[in-house]
């Protein structure tokens, strides 16, 4: 385990993804947790991240001593580097002069941490205070332009750190480096893997759940799928998976959940095929938020009865439900600590109230490209642990007027050209999202054959994205869009112009709903 210390920076998770990249499990702990119970924790090698603060700052978060007495190995990114040229008697200077950005370091001994490489390396910065002499017994290996110390080490002692941050994909020979401390100082093993995750987490989920039944809702999206096929590969038939259908999803998406990740996974499914239902309800509706409301009650509902019929089948009891929280949220909601299996009321998917679940969250400590990475180990089917983000009211929101059951087979039948040709020029992992949208209430005038026609537009909204909290339009190759236009337009019937959403978020959102 290596403990990232998180001192209030942007980059923590960054750190922690890194860490896990040259495969050590890194976990990541606020800075106000107290040094003992940090090394309680047995760290194999502890990183200090960066912050916002100026160690000369009144109140700036402190390096505890007894971190760096030689007992773990330790190593320092831009704030944590200078807290530890602090602790370890260096000298910080407040000089005023700022470094940010793109910088390049000039390696003046490599030494272990810059091992192999070049002499200069182009650097992300971000420092207001300089190291201006490291402490005693450190070599220097790395100046910039305004940091006469930009990195240190010390093997023996096994403590370095670096002023930059190599954790970003702008710096250079940034995992490198990362590595070289991680392997070469800290002595840590390449050895966490995605089979080691599938073996550990399912001796765990065994021994909790002994003799129990759980219970698991499967949305089609990724997290839920691969949590669900974890729990299976623990429990096997005392698990039920409910899936429901709400007739919302894209063209092959619930039969890859019914057909293939049945058959990859051996899972006991529950299917409640509710679209005629839904459809019902949205009938005439147009309203974006009543759209949501009316699915998101209908859908705790048609699970609530699913889920009392799963109670009322003989066996053991129902103790347990399975959810998809991931790494990102724990640490976000600041509960980066404790027990990995909590009690709760389970009110979202509206249970009688005298009933208590115990929550299993198998990709709690997970980060979402580990998650896939799990889901793949597990066979899970590529069409599903690779997809995109989707919104849970599905098509829906991406129909611009009310839905209707034609309305949908337009749309899907445009979303699939629109897959598989992004997929077919190997595009999916640079798109974060692509939307495609019906405007349904619009008309335009088109020739199309030899006639005239007054069809409907399609908006394709491709985004990148690191949390979907901002987003910016994907530049796609002419080529494809070019593709994806014609066949759009020969393919789907009613739709006779295919437009490009070129609107950052802000000011757009990502859904046009
Ligand atoms: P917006 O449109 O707000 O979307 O920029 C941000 C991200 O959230 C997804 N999204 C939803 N997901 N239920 C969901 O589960 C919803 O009602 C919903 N609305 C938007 C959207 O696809 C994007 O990834």
């Amino acid at each position: 385990l290596v403990l990232v210390v998180d001192f209030g920076a942007q980059y923590a998770q960054l750190i922690a993804r890194r860490v896990r990249e040259a495969q050590v499990y890194s976990e990541i702990v606020p800075h106000t947790m107290p040094a003992a119970d940090m090394l309680a924790k047995n760290p194999t090698a502890i990183i200090l991240s960066g912050g916002p603060s100026s160690v000369y700052e009144e109140g700036a978060p402190r390096l505890d001593a007894s971190l760096v007495d030689g007992t773990v190995p330790v190593f320092g990114i831009c704030y944590g580097f200078m807290a530890l040229a602090q602790t370890l008697g260096g000298e910080v200077a407040h000089t005023g002069q700022r470094e940010y950005g793109r910088t390049d370091v000039s390696v003046l001994e490599a030494g272990t941490l810059l091992d192999g490489l070049p002499e200069t390396l182009v650097s992300w910065m971000s420092h207001g205070d300089e190291v201006t002499a490291a402490p005693e017994g450190f070599t220097v290996n790395a100046r910039s332009p305004r940091a006469t110390v930009a990195a240190f080490e010390h093997v023996e002692r096994r403590i370095a750190g670096v002023q930059w941050h190599p954790e970003v994909l702008h710096s250079e020979h940034g995992q490198e480096i990362l590595q070289h401390f991680l392997y070469d100082i800290a002595g840590c093993k390449p050895t966490w893997t995605s089979a080691n995750i599938v073996d550990e987490q399912v001796e765990r989920i065994r021994a909790e759940v002994g003799d129990a039944r759980v219970i698991s809702a499967l949305s089609g999206g990724v997290d839920s799928a691969v949590s669900t096929a974890l729990v299976q590969r623990a429990i096997g038939d005392q698990l039920t998976a409910v899936f429901v259908d709400h007739g919302l999803l894209r063209q092959g998406e619930a039969e890859q959940v019914e057909k293939d990740y049945v058959e990859a996974t051996g899972v006991d499914l529950k299917v409640v095929d509710a679209a005629e239902q839904f459809l019902g309800f949205l009938d005439g509706v147009t309203d974006p938020e009543e759209k949501r409301k009316i699915i998101g009650r209908e859908f705790i509902r048609v699970f609530e009865a699913a889920e009392r019929e799963v109670l009322a089948t003989p066996g053991a009891p129902v103790k347990f439900l399975v959810q998809g929280t991931l790494y990102p949220d724990v640490v976000e909601s600041g509960g980066g600590e404790g027990a990995a299996n909590i009690k709760s009321h389970h009110n979202v998917g509206g249970l009688p109230d005298d009933l208590e679940f115990s929550l299993i969250e198998p990709l709690r400590t997970l980060f979402k490209d580990e998650v896939r990475e799990v889901g793949r180990q597990l066979g899970i089917p590529e069409a599903i642990v690779g997809r995109h983000p989707f919104p849970g009211p599905g098509l829906a929101i991406r129909i611009v007027g009310a839905v209707s059951a034609e309305r949908l087979e337009i749309l899907r039948a445009a979303d699939a050209i629109v897959r598989e040709e992004t997929a077919l020029a190997g595009l999916d992992g640079d798109i974060w999202q692509l939307p495609v949208v019906l405007l349904a209430d619009v008309r335009s005038v088109g020739v199309q054959g030899d006639g005239r026609t007054y069809g409907h537009p399609i908006v394709l909204r491709p985004v990148s994205s690191e949390d979907a909290m901002t987003a910016d339009w994907s530049r796609l190759p002419y080529d494809v869009l070019e593709k994806i236009s014609t066949r759009i337009t020969n393919e789907v019937k009613d739709v006779n112009r295919v437009v490009l959403d070129i609107t950052s978020k802000p000011p757009g959102t990502i859904e046009w709903e």
